[in-house]
């Protein structure tokens, strides 16, 4: 059944667990964490983007997470939309199905202006307000997110701040925190500590200094009941890594988020992790070997299917590693 994000982050609150979030654009993705989550017997986030509404166009996501929901009756599921750039992206969500939205005013409706405090404030405010009205979750972030490393805003694919950034801004201020979540209401709180969003989010495995996981405790023990939420949260598993490269694709030496410092985060109030970037890489490697493993096939549905299973198999190391596996 289709649920709201509220009620499955506050039983994964209750319970001690976190949620991975997978975007979606497409059938294969979709029955994947379908098919995974099955097996697993886990809740379910599905999350559209900008980029996957562009890509299917909000009528087939919707459809298509609806299909999943007849599907599968027993398992519960979150239509939620992904980084919207503006309160009026929200609404148009709201209407068209989604249980909960993410209002992202950490930056300027641009996409890439570093947004005043204010602003922010203001524009959460203001999903929360028609929102919750009518039952629909909010998550907000504050925070830009972004590298330690490089001290860069994420823009792997042309989203994300433009410029140098500081370190104040790439990691979520706890006090700020307190006062943004008393203003808002908003019901989970996206948070900056050093992840960016994409397969290049660290040069080598991250340390304590450029993924900042001790943030999360801080923000967690002065707003204990407000959910968290980490956005760029792909480990990148060096084996997809490898997959991809022996069989043609080009993939610079890059690390992800360790799943051991996300289980950490879980401890410390994470209940929802975002993970697209992992499926891709999954995706891509086993699409790359069935095409040199078998250059004589042609029909999508060959190379699709071990595209979907490989897509699975993450998914169900996520839904175990994170504990939500079970919980359905
Ligand atoms: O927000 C980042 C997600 O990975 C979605 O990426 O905008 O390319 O669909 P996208
Ligand atoms: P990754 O690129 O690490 O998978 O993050 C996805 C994300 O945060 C979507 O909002
Ligand atoms: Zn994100």
């Amino acid at each position: 059944a289709l649920v709201s994000l509220r009620q499955l982050l506050d039983h994964a609150a209750e319970n001690g667990y976190g949620l991975p979030a997978f975007n979606v654009n497409n059938l294969e993705q979709v029955t994947a964490i379908m098919e995974a989550a099955h097996e697993a017997d886990s809740p379910v986030i599905m999350q559209a983007s900008a980029g996957a509404r562009k890509y299917a166009g909000e009528a087939f996501l919707r459809h298509l997470i609806s299909a999943a929901v007849e599907a599968y009756p027993h398992i519960p599921v979150v239509m939620h939309q992904d980084h919207g750039q503006s309160p009026a992206v929200c609404m148009a969500a709201i209407k068209s199905g989604f249980t909960s939205v993410m209002m992202d005013g950490s930056l300027e409706a641009d996409g890439k202006t570093v947004a005043s405090y204010e602003y922010n404030v203001d524009v959460s405010k203001e999903v929360v307000k028609f929102s919750h009205s009518i039952g629909v979750t909010v998550e907000a972030e504050l925070g830009v997110l972004g590298s330690l490393e490089t001290m860069q805003g994420d823009k792997e694919d042309g989203h994300g701040a433009d410029g140098k950034m500081t370190r104040e801004q790439l990691l979520t201020d706890v006090e700020q925190a307190a006062d943004f979540v008393k203003a808002t209401q908003c019901d989970a709180l996206a948070i900056a500590i050093g992840t960016s969003h994409g397969a290049y989010k660290f040069s080598k495995k991250p340390t304590g200094d450029i993924l900042a996981i001790d943030r999360i405790k801080e923000i967690h023990a002065r707003i204990p009941n407000t959910h968290l939420v980490m956005h760029g949260s792909s480990s990148v598993p060096q084996e997809l890594l490898a997959e991809i490269r022996e069989f043609g694709g080009d993939m610079k030496e890059t690390y992800g988020v360790p799943v051991e410092e996300i289980q950490e985060g879980i401890k410390n109030g994470v209940r929802k992790i975002n993970i697209d970037t992992d499926i891709r890489l999954a995706m891509t490697g086993a699409i790359r070997r069935y095409f040199i493993e078998n250059p004589s096939k042609f029909d999508p549905r060959d190379y699709l299917k071990p595209a979907r299973e490989a897509a699975k198999k993450v998914c169900i190391a996520r839904f175990q590693a994170f504990g939500s596996a079970g919980q359905a």
